[in-house]
């Protein structure tokens, strides 16, 4: 026993060994590969989106945070637990910090402060259609990017105004964002440094209107106001009015007769990856993110959502939405889409 133990030993060691050998070897030569490949991704990818970095120092550190995300966003969707998936787009090379700073331009820390007593015109809306898609009927501009502009309240206001715009007169116009980065600088609104829809809406109001995209056009950069073009009114509201809040049944009366202003919080890695499907979260409600709310259904599935125009390209999301798990188990509304709510009126 003992000799064929010390044979197997002796055998058995350097086959060991052997082994082990080859299996680092075989591991060390998959990492190489791995991150051969990751490298030749994050180079196909920076050619895609256009990514220059000032060194290799710089270069590296992208690399190493893009190949994070990548494993991130495979890790998530091999699990294919979850209702949505999750694509390696334009914020492949940001971490989720560096991805919230610029982006999220909804100044929430304040939100709680404001007070919300305007009436609601939907509120006796008894019949609401299952499914409605606001981009089918002529109220939906296309996709807008925001770019590292935090003026999401701009593209959230301007976007509803364009669809009740629209909605009222036939006429679906590119409104102008800038304008109110720009001009719009008297009250809470800041431009690059975020605002309220709201506030959006009542310059809208008091200036009388706003001109279009194509003569005052996107910058995004806070810039000195064009009082020449800010005189031109290409569309008008009279008003806006406050969705009562935490109320997703009055979100969808509302959201059944125009485009709709909300606030949600966009913050998490799901967000900022978010590729197709329904969007169950997780999020909070630390509200720090405007865009709108133009429609909402049910999926194959049965999983009812919300359709939601986001303002960072096409290359985010379903070409630029999100749809939103709708009904969930909180007032708030998945990621808070309904403590804030609000909608322009002609
Ligand atoms: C809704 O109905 C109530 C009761 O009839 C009425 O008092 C209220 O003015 C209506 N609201 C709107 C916005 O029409």
């Amino acid at each position: 026993m003992v000799t064929k133990n010390n044979q197997f030993h002796h055998i058995s060691m350097p086959l060991l060994f052997c082994l082990a050998f080859l299996a680092f070897q075989v591991t060390s030569r998959t990492l190489q590969l791995q991150d051969a490949s990751m490298h030749e991704r994050h180079e196909q990818w920076m050619a895609r989106y256009g990514k220059v970095y000032k060194n290799s120092q710089e270069k590296e550190k992208r690399f190493r945070i893009f190949k994070d995300n990548v494993n991130y966003i495979e890790t998530f969707n091999n699990a294919a637990n979850k209702p949505y998936k999750l694509g390696v787009n334009q914020f492949a090379d940001l971490t989720n910090e560096e991805f919230r700073a610029p982006r999220n331009g909804f100044k929430s820390h304040m939100s709680s402060s404001i007070t919300r007593t305007t009436p609601f015109k939907y509120e006796n809306v008894s019949a609401v259609p299952t499914t409605v898609d606001w981009r089918q009927k002529g109220a939906v501009t296309p996709i807008k990017d925001q770019g590292s502009c935090g003026c999401c309240w701009a593209f959230s206001a301007v976007a509803a105004t364009e669809g009740i715009h629209g909605i009222s007169t036939g006429k679906l116009i590119s409104l102008s964002e800038q304008e109110l980065v720009d001009c719009d600088t008297k009250g809470m609104d800041h431009g690059c440094e975020g605002g309220y829809m709201d506030d959006a809406f009542e310059f809208i109001i008091q200036n009388h209107g706003l001109n279009t995209e194509a003569s005052y056009p996107y910058k995004g950069v806070d810039g000195k106001c064009n009082a020449k073009e800010e005189a031109i009114h290409a569309a008008t509201i009279t008003g806006y009015e406050d969705v009562p809040t935490n109320n997703e049944k009055a979100l969808q009366k509302a959201v059944a007769n125009q485009p709709v202003s909300v606030a949600i919080d966009a913050s998490g890695s799901g967000f900022q990856f978010y590729k197709s499907g329904v969007f169950t979260g997780s999020c909070g409600t630390e509200l720090d993110h405007g865009v709108t709310a133009v429609g909402y259904g049910a999926s194959e599935d049965g999983t009812k959502y919300w359709l939601v125009k986001n303002s960072w390209g096409t290359e985010w999301g379903e070409e630029g939405y999100i749809r939103m798990q709708r009904d969930v188990n909180s007032d708030e509304g998945l990621c808070g889409i309904a403590m804030l709510a609000s909608y322009p009126t002609v």
